[in-house]
């Protein structure tokens, strides 16, 4: 049987009544599953719940003003700017889940400066089944789950973590949220992944790839919305890296293995392995072919070069856009390539040495790059 959400309502909000009996702060990134998850419990509890978005400075341009924009008919939406104590915490890091953990660490911190300032005693979070899932798993350190890896959030940080949407998948997320009357730009809304660019800036963060990413970002968006795409998003990593020829007679064409890692899922674990990219025909079929065959060794993530840009650029943008309904497995998009070539155009900021596009599907690559 589908999902039913005036059932899913009608059981939720007892439990959140008797579980919240104070106030509480319901964490918004914007995406749809935290928006709808402080929305519904807002509807319920009323003004018990604050709605707070966490300015982390690895959010789109201009996100938390839109989001609040957007937000404005069904809820008010408190905006707290720590841009500039994330970003100069993390960086220089370089690895990947050393930057999740200090994102997610001060992520809480500043959740529990709030939780505190308002006198709360709850965290609304939106929180779906295919977080903790992968979490527990192992795969990466999703920033939003805590109580499922046993975390005392209430020693740790003076909250109860409240998570109404913890059973869910994304699909039944979206019928929730439009059920509960948000704008379609929310419900249908691709994923936003809580730390944001953080995880799109591949290897050591730095302000001037923040900086490339969040306008690559602007371009990849505006030119792959409404397609029928699950999620399309931009990452950037340096172009350095060495051609290996063993893997391209392999392949029968150019393969270039960079020095930048990426996440992938093989076997249902994680791995952490080289981005690879190959200059080969553009048939999708032939291409999908070379990417099984590369990712069976220590590579996560292969990508197709669509232009070269800048020779002397340090970055490569890497295009990710796939087709999923569960975000636990996914299809790349099959993308025309004379879209793609109007984007690597529009892409054209100094540094820049190269655009490509991601060729894996998940597994054995994920969806994000971190
Ligand atoms: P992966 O990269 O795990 O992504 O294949 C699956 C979906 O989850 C999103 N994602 C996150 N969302 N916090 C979030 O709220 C996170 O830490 C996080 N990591 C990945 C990702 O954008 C995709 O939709």
């Amino acid at each position: 049987m589908g999902f039913d959400p005036e059932k899913f309502i009608r059981e939720i909000e007892p439990q959140l009544k008797s579980i919240v009996d104070g106030k509480a702060i319901a964490a918004v990134s914007g995406g749809v599953d935290s928006t709808t998850a402080a929305v519904l419990s807002y509807k319920i509890l009323g003004d018990k719940v604050t709605p707070v978005m966490i300015d982390t400075g690895f959010l789109r341009e201009k996100e938390a003003e839109k989001v609040k924009e957007m937000l404005k008919s069904i809820m008010p939406l408190k905006i707290v700017d720590v841009s500039e104590e994330f970003v100069s915490a993390i960086e220089g890091l370089s690895d990947a889940e050393e930057k999740r953990k200090k994102f997610r660490k001060l992520f809480y911190d500043t959740l529990s400066r709030v939780v505190k300032e308002s006198s709360a005693k709850y965290l609304i979070q939106g929180t779906i089944a295919a977080d903790w899932v992968e979490t527990q798993g192992g795969i990466k350190t999703q920033h939003n789950v805590l109580v499922q890896l046993g975390i005392d959030t209430e020693k740790e940080w003076g909250f109860k973590v409240v998570e109404p949407l913890a059973d869910l998948y994304k699909d039944e997320v979206r019928e929730l949220a439009k059920y509960l009357g948000l704008p379609k730009e929310i419900y249908a809304r691709q994923p936003f992944p809580g730390p944001g660019l953080l995880v799109r800036v591949v290897g050591k963060l730095t302000r001037e790839k923040l900086e490339l990413v969040r306008k690559a970002t602007e371009v990849v968006e505006r030119n792959l919305a409404n397609l029928g795409i699950s999620q399309y998003f931009p990452v950037i990593f340096e172009s350095d890296g060495y051609y290996d020829e063993r893997l391209s007679s392999e392949v029968g064409c150019k393969v270039k293995i960079y020095n930048a890692l990426a996440t992938g899922v093989k076997g249902d674990v994680r791995a952490y392995g080289n981005i690879a990219s190959v200059d080969c025909k553009k048939d999708y079929e032939e291409l999908r072919e070379i990417m099984q065959k590369l990712t069976s060794y220590n590579i996560t993530h292969v990508l197709v070069k669509i232009k070269d840009k800048n020779p002397n650029g340090k970055y490569t943008i890497g295009i990710r856009a796939v087709i999923t309904q569960d975000f636990m497995t996914a299809e790349f998009a099959k993308i025309e390539w004379d879209l793609l070539e109007k984007i690597a155009d529009e892409i054209n900021y100094e540094k820049i040495r190269e655009v490509a596009y991601d060729i894996t599907t998940k597994p054995p690559a994920t969806i994000e790059f971190e």
